[in-house]
């Protein structure tokens, strides 16, 4: 159903209903084509509850002729195109992919057009391949270039490396289809890649639309990689180095493109290594754990069975890797499934056996048989080798195999491996791992479980290591088994968080430490690539760590793994998650989010199982992020216009209830933001924004709030908007910088009002007729703040009438912690209640 007419101003509906969102805006979706109806700018002074009118006051139309809609037309009058088509518009992480045959101009004058018609057809279909092959989406063929995305419709969290593999994967096929096509020079290709933030929509042929610089910037870099060369932009480089060589970047010179780009050229694929030379912590006791277990398989003659499950970089493959090098005179065997090598399910199968006989990765078929003989001569009984090695050049891919004996290859190479393992374990204890289980077929997951039953007599340790989606596809996994035991690694504890990022950057102060370990959740992918990332900027701008109002940055890597998360959820889920991040803390209650979105138990069920809420053990309409990076992640992934529409309906109703000046001035800024990069010149909305960071700032100046207080907070209270009471409770307010787990464990989050604020102030300001808020800057210039109130000024805008936006962004901070807090304006905070900031106010001191 189309949304209703929007009216100038709503009544005022209870508090949770699904109709509480701005007029214009629907229950979830954006429409392909919005225009703005009334021009901005055009408020009378009094803001307060109008701009937004003025800004989302939108008609539809058509999303193929550009027509406007009559309200209710199901189809468009001009060209009958359908109208309730609901194609949200998106933003995402891709990666971009364009591959330009050479030199096709002196080809095209060289050979019968037939001819030219056909190698073109040729390097297409082989292009295609390649791209689909690794889940790249062919978007167009441009002349002689083919435009691919990865990461659309849904993104993997390597969708970059999948690019630059396919771009491999195209040059080598091009390079192989001209001697297959006879041609008498070789075919060349150039390719230019690049990853980064784009908008998908609907375009005007119903087809969908990648909008975004990243896709000019790949473009032009295949424009000035050389025949034959794959050159990538920066951010898939910082994607993919553990797993492709680049050689040294240059700047290309990129139409359109203010700044010279670096270019980096691949140079090799590599194995993916993401091991840095950080030593583990933590993980005493699963490390004990395996080592009992290992005992235990060699005391008992018994395979055991242990199943290592977790979120993606939760510590899975390293903890593994730290067991398995730490093992003396024990065989081992491993095998990690490899994403790139789904159409051969038994690949680590052959990657372990290859290592046992010394096979290199690519060997000659006949070479391998030999080598693989004469190990199994070697271990087996002479009896029992051309049996199993004839079972296990199957799983190597080397025997020619009768359709008829197709369903029993499972049961050959599992016939084969159990024999091998059982010599080789006469000798002693043995070790099998396998790696990603969570990517591997069903064929090889069924083979491992049949291993460890038929293997039982063998004292043996199989380690299965896996993201918990593995479950998914064998949700019975290792039941029924005898000594099998499933092992789910959780966050790192706080201590450990906080150890590991000083041993990943020894050079960062300890707050930084301490706010980069909170951030990432206890999840040390996102510690050691938030830390990486930390320290490179470092050496670039020579920054000492994070500023006091700097969230740590959202590394690309990371970016990628929680985006393909989110992205892997069904629709509901996928908007609930995206929905919950305009709130300003990680916490939130079930009413706030039906505010914005139409959560039902179903969808928040969903997110819980998939860890991305978590819900209050005490208060169960409480919820919060699960890390806070899953909600930057989801709020960069919300259109900008669609944040504006949600920050505005939470601030109109927080307008409405005149009590929570901090949280308003929050949705208000965050929407100036949204709006002041989609419409510049309306600057209506930042003078909203401005004098209500004023006023909050005025509020909590009077209460003469420290600064101490406002880095030390924690908690969170119940606002008086999801109460579903008109009266909040005294003292009951809610910060918008500042949330804290229900556990009690401090999930702050540092508000960036700093930047914002200054930017969001100036162009408020820029404007040179008198308006409210010029008059409120000039009474605010005039007062003199006490020193006590030690704020620093921010960078480059001390002095300007920004600093007080910025003062009134912090103070506004400081307001709602008091209150939290429950001190009155002059009693000193019982110390109980309090101890987070008056241990901080001491620090200050
Ligand atoms: N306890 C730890 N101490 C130090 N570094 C760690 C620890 N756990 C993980 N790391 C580091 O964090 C990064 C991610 O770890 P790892 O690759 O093991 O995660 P994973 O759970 O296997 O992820 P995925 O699901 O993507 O396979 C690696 O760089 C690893 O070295
Ligand atoms: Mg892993």
């Amino acid at each position: 159903m189309r949304p209703p007419p929007a009216p100038a101003r709503r009544r005022r509906r209870p508090w949770g209903t699904s109709a509480s969102l701005p007029p214009g805006s629907g229950p979830v979706r954006m429409y392909p084509g919005i225009r703005s109806r009334t021009r901005p700018g055009s408020g009378n002074g009094n803001l307060a509850g109008k701009t937004w009118v003025n800004l989302l006051e939108m008609n539809e139309i058509c999303s193929r002729c550009g027509a406007d809609l009559p309200p209710e037309a199901r189809y468009c009058p001009r060209c009958g195109a359908p109208a309730q088509m609901p194609v949200s518009a998106e933003r995402k992480v891709v990666t971009v992919l364009f591959a330009d045959l050479t030199d096709s101009t002196r080809l095209a004058s060289a050979l019968d057009p037939e001819r030219f018609r056909e190698v073109q057809a040729g390097f297409y279909r082989a292009a295609a391949e390649c791209l689909s092959a690794l889940r790249g989406r062919v978007e167009k063929y441009v002349g002689d270039a083919v435009m691919a995305v990865f990461g659309t419709p849904h993104a993997h969290d390597d969708d970059a490396l999948r690019a630059v593999r396919a771009a491999w994967e195209i040059r080598d096929r091009a390079a192989r289809l001209s001697s297959d096509m006879d041609l008498a020079a070789p075919l060349q290709v150039r390719i230019g890649v690049d990853s980064g933030p784009v908008v998908v929509g609907a375009g005007p042929a119903d087809q969908l639309l990648v909008s975004g610089a990243t896709v000019n910037l790949a473009a032009r870099l295949q424009q000035a990689a050389a025949p034959g060369e794959i050159l990538t932009g920066e951010t898939t480089r910082q994607l993919t180095q553990g797993s492709v060589a680049f050689g040294p970047s240059r700047t290309v010179e990129a139409k359109g493109f203010v700044e010279p780009v670096i270019a980096w050229p691949v140079e090799g694929l590599s194995e993916r290594s993401t091991r840095r030379t950080i030593p583990l912590v933590g993980r005493r006791r699963e490390m004990t754990l395996l080592n009992e277990t290992l005992a235990r398989a060699r005391e008992t003659s018994r395979l055991h069975l242990v199943t290592v499950l977790g979120e993606p970089g939760i510590g899975k493959s390293r903890l593994v890797d730290e067991f398995l090098e730490s093992l003396v005179d024990v065989k081992v065997l491993r095998g990690r499934v490899s994403r790139f090598e789904e159409d051969t399910p038994f690949a680590p199968i052959a990657e372990m056996i290859r290592r046992e006989i010394g096979a290199s990765q690519a060997p000659a078929p006949d070479d391998e048989r030999e080598l693989l003989r004469s190990t199994l001569e070697e271990v087996c009984r002479a009896e029992e080798v051309e049996a199993t090695a004839a079972r296990l050049e199957l799983a190597l891919g080397l025997a020619t195999e009768q359709k008829s004996d197709r369903p029993y290859r499972v049961a050959m190479v599992r016939t084969g491996l159990v024999t091998f393992l059982e010599r080789l374990a006469a000798a002693g204890p043995i070790v099998v791992a396998f790696d990603e289980l969570e990517l591997a077929r069903p064929e090889l997951l069924e083979l491992v479980e049949q291993v460890a039953s038929r293997g039982r007599r063998l004292p043996a340790l199989l380690i299965c290591s896996g993201r918990d989606e593995m479950l998914e596809t064998r949700p019975g996994w290792g039941g029924g088994l005898p000594d099998a035991l499933a092992l789910r690694l959780e966050p790192l504890p706080a201590a450990d968080s906080v150890e590991l990022t000083r041993a990943a950057a020894s050079a960062l102060d300890e707050t930084t430490a301490e706010r980069v370990a909170r951030h990432a959740g206890g999840n040390p992918f996102f510690i050691v690539e938030t830390t990486g990332m930390l320290l490179h900027e470092r050496a670039e701008r020579a920054t000492s760590g994070l500023k006091d109002d700097e969230t740590p940055p959202l590394p690309a890597t990371v970016q990628a793994v929680v985006a393909a998360r989110i992205d892997h959820l069904d629709a509901a889920s996928r908007d609930l998650v995206r929905k919950a991040s305009v709130f300003a803390r990680s916490t939130f209650r079930t009413s706030e989010l039906a505010l914005v979105a139409e959560p039902t138990e179903a969808t928040l069920a969903c997110l819980v199982e998939e860890e991305l809420f978590v819900q209050d053990g005490e208060r169960p309409e409480v919820w919060r992020f699960n890390h806070e990076v899953v909600r930057d992640v989801a709020y960069d992934s919300l259109p900008k216009r669609e944040r504006l529409r949600l920050h505005l309906s939470i601030a109109d109703r927080l307008a409405e209830e005149d009590r929570f000046p901090a949280s308003l001035a929050y949705h208000l800024e965050r929407a100036a933001r949204a709006s002041l990069d989609l419409e510049p010149a309306d600057r209506a909305l930042a003078e909203r924004a401005a004098d209500a960071l004023l006023r909050a700032g005025d509020i909590a100046r009077r209460r003469m709030e420290l600064r101490t207080a406002v880095d030390n907070g924690g908690g969170h209270a119940k606002p008086a908007y999801c109460a579903g009471s008109a009266k909040p409770a005294t003292g009951s307010a809610t910060s918008p910088a500042r949330g804290a787990s229900s556990n009690g464990r401090s999930t702050s989050r540092p508000t960036t009002y700093g930047p914002e604020a200054s930017r969001i102030a100036s162009s408020a300001t820029s404007r040179s007729t008198s308006t409210p808020t010029s008059t409120a800057r000039r009474s605010i210039s005039r007062r003199r703040y006490r020193p006590r109130e030690r704020f620093r000024p921010a960078t480059g805008i001390s002095r300007s009438p920004a600093r007080f936006w910025l003062r009134g962004g912090r103070l506004t901070c400081a307001a709602t912690t008091r209150a939290r807090c429950g001190c009155s304006r002059k009693r000193s905070r019982p110390r109980a209640r309090i101890p987070k900031v008056t241990r901080g106010r001491k620090r200050a001191r």
